[in-house]
């Protein structure tokens, strides 16, 4: 299902939490008829479930199949995503039904007792920072979903990013772990490099106030010239240049602490620039200036 139109059937959604809730408003607006459940107790506090009659049928914590079900949505925090699977696959469902879970850093043999009791399985893993339950569903309108899976899993999967306005980026076998380490580099880590940063202005007598806008208008131009041009046409600064003299002397001011991950990332800039067309002998001076330690 990739037109965004309504699909026939029901979709049952495990874990009504920031991710559950916001997918099923994306589902909702699709024209998706749906089910939550949960750990059973009170009814969460939505939208979709009040009403009479609600949007969305509430089950409390029944692994009962609900009637017309076509597909299941598992979006419970990654340390209940087995437990919830083996749950599933010892209940009495229709082993033709796909089942898909929301993880980022799970792959799909985190289903594996569904998968050997024989339903499709796959991921469906939205690349956006959910917060909230109902105006999550904006964060996910045409955001990018790693996802997973053949079959009916990839068309549950395909249906749920279609709700969303989403792109699909589709995961080869295994890849998941490599995956969700590129996330972590392009959102955690660019915070942790805007800290370290920041800490270097404030040492160079800027207030971190002031820093902190200049330092990420700095890195939003940045990114917006790797989506432009590609990482090697949008790299600038001394390494791209072949500056050599400059990367010793911010070398010279690091501490200890800060220099290795500097010459790290140095590195990996140097290959940018050799491929962006740096001279030989240029990137072999940058080469020397990095020095060669590890962190
Ligand atoms: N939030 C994000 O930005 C984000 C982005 C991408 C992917 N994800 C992934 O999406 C999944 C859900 O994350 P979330 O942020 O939505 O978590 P969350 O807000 O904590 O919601 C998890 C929901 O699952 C329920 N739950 C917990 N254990 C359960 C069980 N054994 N059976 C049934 N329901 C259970 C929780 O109920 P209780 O409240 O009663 O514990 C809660 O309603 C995770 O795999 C996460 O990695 C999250």
């Amino acid at each position: 299902m990739t037109d965004g139109g309504p699909a026939p059937g029901l979709i049952w959604i495990v874990g009504p939490g920031r991710v559950g809730l916001s997918l099923g408003v994306a589902l909702h607006r699709a024209g998706a008829a749906l089910a939550f459940s949960g750990r059973g107790g009170a009814i969460p506090n939505h939208p979709l479930l009040e009403g009479d009659p609600p949007a969305a049928r509430w089950r409390g914590g029944s692994f009962a199949a609900p009637a017309g079900l076509s597909g299941i949505v598992v979006a419970v925090p990654d340390r209940a995503v087995r437990e919830v699977a083996g749950r599933l696959a010892s209940a009495d469902i229709d082993r033709s039904v796909p089942v898909v879970h929301t993880s980022g850093a799970l792959g799909m043999e985190a289903l594996e007792s569904l998968r050997a009791a024989g339903h499709p399985v796959g991921g469906v893993h939205p690349l956006a920072a959910v917060a909230d339950t109902v105006d999550g569903a904006d964060r996910l309108r045409g955001a990018a979903f790693g996802v997973e899976g053949e079959g009916l899993a990839r068309a549950l999967a395909e249906r749920v990013v279609a709700a969303c306005g989403g792109v699909a980026l589709p995961i080869r076998g295994g890849g998941k772990p490599l995956y969700h380490a590129a996330a972590v580099f392009a959102s955690n880590y660019a915070v942790a490099l805007l800290a370290v940063a920041e800490r270097l202005m404030e040492a160079a007598g800027v207030d971190a106030e002031d820093a902190r806008p200049a330092l990420a208008a700095l890195a939003e131009g940045a990114v917006a010239n790797v989506r432009a041009l590609g990482p090697a046409a949008a790299l600038t600064g001394p390494v791209a240049r072949g500056d050599d003299e400059t990367v010793r002397l911010h070398r010279a001011r690091l501490s200890a602490g800060v220099r290795p991950l500097y010459s790290l990332l140095g590195r990996e800039a140097l290959a940018l620039a050799e491929r962006a067309g740096l001279d030989p002998a240029a990137v072999d001076r940058v080469r020397a200036a990095l020095g060669d330690e590890t962190p």
